[in-house]
């Protein structure tokens, strides 16, 4: 069977190359794969190398999958979609597999032992391939030359996936090298199947492949379920190998803020799915502060890989492009992203118009003959654009990319944001004291649910660190290698937590957000860089003082709103999220609890 696929992949670049850096390595992905390949029903085999893109869109237009987007307006754009309950990621389906027990992975996630969840994968992928191709698609996550970069190699019968990985990954050829000089890869495997949502599963095994980490996906196709290099790998994977190596892998946005000095101060935010990271990324300063000098540089938008090197953390990011949510994406709200997504795109499930140009709730307005996401014309009962409906870009295509993006070391980042959905309670901006209490920021965070996740929309429930989807080990031993993390910083991040979303009385949201997040931007540099230093100390932290925070033109009885901080509010929300940090026994740290009962005692004397 080796021998089958050896001359199947004879041919290729990328196997030619890592043949050349490491032949045993080579033997053991051929081993991988003959045993996938003859599972699934011997398919016939393509490797991707990385220039095939025009061929796939070809194949996927012959196969009506894709439809051609305006070739003026969104030149060599395209529409996918995708069957209309396989929209989002599937949290309920989604398991982290180990060869011990439920404990090793705590309340927050599914788990299954590894040999049952094998077999469930063995009988749902007996010959699932028979007929079809099996795309080969190695990939690598980060710089190409970065020492924290890793390689991964996805088998897939779905040419979506493979486009989408094309877009926001780095993939074929130019990826043999790293991942043969690295000697390792994580191994996934998907397969479309028969998209029955009854039997799917997203099996995570961050044990097996001699401790790598192997993904098997089916039955679906979409975003973070099928594109395993994204939450699976860069996320799941690589979090618990993080832990192992003294590192971290957050579900994080980062970007550089350059003063008119020429400083650059960069920041990261850890907001859950669907709750501003992209838009926080791409964030385009108000004009007077353009016209001053200010800018900001993106260096990643959904997950950041951050490194201790010299006492500091050093972020990279380990995509390659952007699998954005569409809706509410405008000029008015996110020009940048707007500028970017106008070329090479590949739009999944938002509506089009009579003159093939995309469409999603919040853009503009409503356009002539348009045709809503699952195909339909609009009539207005129904959404234009699924709320999850996404664009996938290549990073390339954003203007204002950081100059650190490809440095292999990253760039250090000087403080975290926290933050979501949350209409009430949670102020405009407060900063803790310590890092300790920056964690337990974090871990109290209890937002309001989103789109990007099957099931009910706007619930609170604790998304810790907005972590709560992508972590595949106890959440409690989570909090304790986080308190750990910076104990060995000598400069830890200073920690914040930010809400964009505070809602008045009659449901609307108090602060206007996007361009205007910048003068929270600002107020948080001057923090870290020394510079604001009279602000107002509260039990849970620092709030900024009205006199040295500049807040554009909101009047300052909504900024009062908005940096109101509720004591008895406060009080009850540590009361909510006890049985939550009860939920994870001895694992929760006894220093977090000490910290709890600190900043609840200051509240009481308040
Ligand atoms: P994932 O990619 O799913 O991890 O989400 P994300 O954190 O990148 O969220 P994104 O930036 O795409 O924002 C999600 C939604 O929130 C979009 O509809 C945005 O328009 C909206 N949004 C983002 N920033 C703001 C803000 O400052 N204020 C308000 N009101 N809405 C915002
Ligand atoms: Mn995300
Ligand atoms: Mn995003």
């Amino acid at each position: 069977q080796k021998k089958e696929i050896e001359s199947l992949v004879k041919d290729s670049v990328f196997f030619r190359a890592m043949s050349n850096y490491n032949t045993s390595l080579m033997e053991r992905t051929l081993r991988d794969i003959s045993e996938y390949w003859v599972l699934v029903g011997k398919p016939d085999i393509k490797v991707i190398e990385g220039y095939e893109e025009q061929d796939v869109i070809n194949r996927l237009v012959e196969e009506n999958l894709l439809i051609k987007m305006n070739d003026t307006e969104y030149p060599n754009s395209y529409l996918y979609r995708s069957a209309p309950f396989d929209v989002a990621r599937s949290e309920k389906d989604t398991y982290i597999c180990t060869r011990g027990s439920h404990d090793d992975v705590g309340p927050t996630n599914y788990w299954l032992n590894t040999d049952e969840a094998i077999e469930i994968a063995r009988t749902n992928l007996e010959g699932a391939m028979k007929g079809k191709t099996l795309y080969i698609v190695p990939y690598w996550l980060g710089p190409i030359d970065s020492p924290f970069g890793q390689g991964g190699i996805e088998l897939t019968d779905s040419l979506y996936v493979v486009l989408n990985l094309m877009k926001i990954t780095r993939v074929g050829r130019v990826t043999a090298k790293p991942i043969a000089l690295s000697n390792s890869y994580v191994l996934g495997m998907h397969a479309t199947a028969d998209l029955n949502p009854e039997k799917r599963y997203i099996l995570h095994f961050p044990d097996e492949n001699d401790g790598m980490g192997t993904v098997i996906s089916f039955n679906t196709n979409y975003g973070g379920n099928a594109l395993l290099s994204k939450k699976c790998h860069a996320l799941r994977i690589a979090s618990f190998r993080a832990k192992r190596e003294g590192w971290m892998a957050e579900h994080m946005m980062m970007i550089g803020i350059r003063e008119p000095t020429g400083r650059m101060t960069y920041i990261s935010g850890a907001f859950p799915s669907s709750s501003g990271k992209t838009n926080l990324s791409m964030l385009q300063p108000p004009d007077d502060f353009l016209k001053a000098g200010w800018d900001t540089y993106l260096v990643s938008d959904d997950i950041t890989w951050m490194h201790p090197v010299n006492g500091q953390l050093r972020g990279i990011n380990p995509e390659y492009g952007f699998f954005g949510v569409a809706p509410h994406t405008s000029y008015k709200t996110n020009p940048r992203a707007m500028d970017a997504i106008k070329r090479n795109t590949l739009f999944t499930n938002v509506g089009i118009d009579s003159r093939k140009c995309p469409y999603w709730e919040g853009m503009s307005e409503v356009p002539e003959g348009l045709i809503d996401w699952r195909g339909k014309p609009f009539d207005g009962t129904d959404k234009a654009a699924h709320p999850n409906s996404r664009f996938s870009t290549p990073i390339k295509e954003y203007r204002n990319l950081s100059p650190d993006y490809e440095n292999p070391n990253g760039a250090p980042v000087s403080a975290f944001l926290f933050g979501g959905r949350r209409s009430d309670l949670m102020p405009l901006i407060m900063e803790a004291r310590s890092w300790d209490e920056g964690v337990l920021f974090g871990a109290m965070q209890r937002v309001e649910t989103t789109a990007a996740a099957i099931g009910k929309v706007g619930e609170l429930r604790n998304d810790p660190m907005a972590m709560r989807p992508f972590m595949p080990y106890n959440m409690g031993d989570y909090f304790k290698y986080y308190l750990e993390m910076g104990k060995k910083l000598e400069k830890p991040p200073r920690i914040y937590n930010v809400n964009w979303f505070r809602k008045n009385e009659s449901g609307g949201f108090l602060w206007p957000g996007y361009s205007q997040n910048m003068y929270v931007v600002k107020w948080i540099l001057g923090r870290v860089n020394g510079e604001i230093t009279d602000a107002v100390e509260t039990p849970m932290g620092y709030v900024p003082s009205l006199d040295s925070f500049d807040y554009g033109t909101i009047d300052k009885n909504t900024m009062n709103q908005l940096l109101l901080i509720d004591r008895k509010g406060f009080l009850e929300e540590l009361k909510t999220v006890r049985p939550f940090f009860e939920s994870f026994g001895s694992h929760f740290p006894d220093e977090l609890w000490e910290t709890y009962y600190n900043v609840k005692s200051r509240l009481e004397k308040w």
